[in-house]
C-alpha cells in the first residue's frame, strides 16, 4: 500500500512553493496525498521563524502530534523548513516523537531519508552548514536549492503558478530572520526559468509569479552579459500562452528606472508591485538596515506613479521595532497616507533570536502599545483602500478567474452558478456569480460594488 501524505504549511509564499514542490517529488516516490492529519500515516510541517508567534503555533501542534505518535507508532512525522534550520536539534528536544528535520536548503532529499525512516532510522537531522562572517552571526554555507520538476497537478490553481527564480538574501535587516534560515542569494539561469514557465505555459498555465526574497536583486552571470530581472521579465513576455507576470518581493533600492519602465512596457507584466518600505521614520529605517530613507522611498513610490498610471504598490510595516517612539510611528502613518498603498501588511515586532537586533537594541516598546499602533495603521490602510476602490464602481475590469469564493465553497450550487472569485491586472479581488468553466478564463466584468478589500461584479456579457 503506498504511504499516505499530508503537508501542512505556514510562512510565505516561497514556503508554499516549497511545499507543492515536496508533494510533487513523494508523489513520483510513489505516496499518495490524504487532506486531512488521522488519514495519513507521513506527517510533514513546513514551517517559519520570521515572527515568535508562528513558531509558537508549529511547537503546540507538535504537541498534540505526540497522541498520534502514541496511536499510531508507524506515522512519520517531519519538520520542514525555516524553523528547522533555526532550532535543528532543539525540535527534537521539544518534541521528541519528531523523526525528521530538514532545512529548506535540503528539501531534495526528502525521498530518500523518509526511506531510511520507514525502514527503521530514527530521529535523522539534515539542515545546511553554518559558519560565521565577519560581524554577522552566521551564514548558510550548504544551501541547495530546491527546482525539480513540475506536476501540474499538484497546483491548487491550474492557471497560476509560482516560480522560483531566486533564492536567500544577503540584505540582513536588524529584525529578521530570513538571511540566516534561506543563506545567500541564488539566483537561477534565465534559460532554466524559461523552459519552466514555457512548460507551464504549454501545460494551460495562464498567470506566473515569480518568487524571490529579493526578486529584484535578481541577476544571471552566466551568458557574457548579466541579465537583471527586467532582461527575465521580457524573455517571459514572450512565451506564448502565457498572458500574466507578476513578482514578489521587491527591495525599495533596487527598483531601477529600467525595472520600472520594463513593467510599464512589458504587456504581460502586471502594474502591481509590492515594496515594503517597513518604517517611515529614517531613525528606524537606520537601526533596522534598511539602505534607504524615507525620501528616497517617496521619491521611488512617484517615480512609479508617474512611469506606470494606474500602477498599484503594496507595502509590509513592523511596528513597534527597537526604540520606536509614537513620533517615528507618525512618520509611518504619514507615508502610508502619502503613497496611498493598494494594501499594506503590518507587523508587530517580534525579536528574533541570531538578527542582530536582539543584540543591538531593546524589544523597548510594550505588547499592549504594539497592538495599539497596529490597530492605528491598519484602520487608516483600510480607510485607503475604501476610498481607492469606490472611483472602480462603474467601470469594466478585466480579471483572471481564481475559483469558487469563499461563500460559495460552503454554500450549495443553484443552477450551476456559483460566486466566483478573481483579481484585476492590479491585483485588485473582484466577486461575481457565473458558472464554474469561468475558472482560469480571462474575461471583463463591469465593477458594481466596493467593499473594503472587496470588489463585486457582474460578468460582462460577450458579444
Ligand atoms: N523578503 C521579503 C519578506 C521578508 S519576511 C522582504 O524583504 O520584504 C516578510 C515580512 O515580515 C517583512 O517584510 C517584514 O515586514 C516582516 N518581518 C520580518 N521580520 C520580522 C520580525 N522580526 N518581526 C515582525 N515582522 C517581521
Ligand atoms: Fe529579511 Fe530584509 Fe532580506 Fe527582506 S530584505 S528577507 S526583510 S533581510
Ligand atoms: Fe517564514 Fe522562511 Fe518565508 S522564515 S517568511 S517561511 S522565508
Amino acid at each position: 500500500m503506498p504511504r499516505r501524505l499530508y503537508i501542512e504549511t505556514v510562512g510565505c509564499q516561497m514556503n508554499v512553493l516549497d511545499s507543492e514542490l515536496v508533494a510533487a517529488g513523494l508523489l513520483r516516490a510513489g505516496y499518495e496525498l490524504v487532506d486531512s492529519m488521522p488519514a495519513a500515516d507521513t506527517i510533514l510541517l513546513n514551517t517559519c521563524s520570521v515572527r515568535r508567534h508562528a513558531e509558537d503555533k508549529i511547537y503546540s501542534k507538535l504537541g498534540r502530534l505526540k497522541h498520534v505518535k502514541q496511536q499510531r507508532p508507524g506515522t512519520i512525522i517531519g519538520v520542514l523548513g525555516c524553523m528547522a534550520q533555526k532550532d535543528q536539534q532543539k525540535i527534537f528536544r521539544r518534541a521528541p516523537h519528531v523523526d525528521l528535520v530538514v532545512g529548506p536548503g535540503q528539501l531534495g532529499q526528502l525521498p530518500a531519508l523518509l526511506s531510511r525512516i520507514a525502514a527503521g532510522e530514527t530521529q535523522r537531522l539534515q539542515v545546511s552548514r553554518e559558519r560565521t562572517c565577519g560581524d554577522r552571526r552566521s551564514v548558510l554555507a550548504s544551501y541547495e536549492p530546491y527546482n525539480p520538476g513540475r506536476t501540474p497537478k499538484m497546483r491548487p490553481i491550474p492557471h497560476q503558478a509560482m516560480v522560483r527564480i531566486m533564492s536567500g538574501c544577503d540584505k540582513f535587516c536588524t529584525y529578521c530572520i530570513v538571511p540566516s534560515v534561506r543563506g545567500p542569494e541564488q539566483s537561477r539561469p534565465v534559460g532554466q526559468i524559461e523552459a519552466e514557465v514555457r512548460q507551464l505555459a504549454a501545460e494551460g498555465c495562464r498567470e506566473v509569479t515569480l518568487l524571490g526574497q529579493r526578486v529584484n536583486g535578481y541577476r544571471d552571470d552566466g551568458t557574457g552579459r548579466t541579465l537583471r530581472l527586467a532582461d527575465l521579465l521580457a524573455r517571459l513576455n514572450d512565451v506564448e500562452g502565457l498572458r500574466r507576470i507578476k513578482f514578489v518581493t521587491n527591495h525599495p533600492t533596487h527598483m531601477t528606472a529600467e525595472l520600472i519602465e520594463a513593467v510599464r512596457d512589458l504587456p504581460k507584466v502586471s502594474p502591481y508591485l509590492h515594496v515594503p518600505a517597513q518604517s517611515g521614520s529614517n531613525r528606524i529605517l537606520k537601526r533596522m538596515n534598511r539602505g534607504y530613507t524615507v525620501e528616497a522611498y517617496r521619491e521611488m513610490v512617484d517615480r512609479i506613479c508617474e512611469t506606470i498610471p494606474g500602477a498599484s504598490i503594496t507595502s509590509d510595516f513592523i511596528v513597534g521595532f527597537c526604540g520606536e517612539t509614537r513620533q517615528d510611528f507618525q512618520q509611518t502613518v504619514d507615508l502610508v497616507r502619502y503613497s496611498r498603498f493598494k494594501n499594506s501588511f503590518i507587523f508587530k515586532y517580534s525579536a528574533r533570536p541570531r538578527t542582530k537586533a536582539i543584540d543591538l537594541y531593546e524589544d523597548d516598546v510594550p505588547y499592549e502599545e504594539k497592538q495599539r499602533r497596529n490597530n492605528e495603521l491598519l484602520a487608516v490602510q483600510n480607510a485607503i483602500i475604501l476610498e481607492d476602490n469606490r472611483p472602480f464602481v462603474g467601470r469594466r475590469a478585466e480579471i483572471l478567474v481564481e475559483g469558487p469564493s469563499k461563500v460559495s465553497r460552503k454554500r450549495v450550487d443553484k443552477g450551476g452558478i456559483i460566486q466566483l472569485v478573481g483579481r484585476t491586472v492590479c491585483d485588485r479581488i473582484v466577486v461575481f456569480d457565473g458558472p464554474a468553466e469561468l475558472i482560469g478564463r480571462i474575461l471583463p466584468v463591469e465593477i458594481e460594488k466596493a467593499d473594503g478589500h472587496t470588489l463585486f461584479g457582474k460578468q460582462h456579457p460577450i458579444h
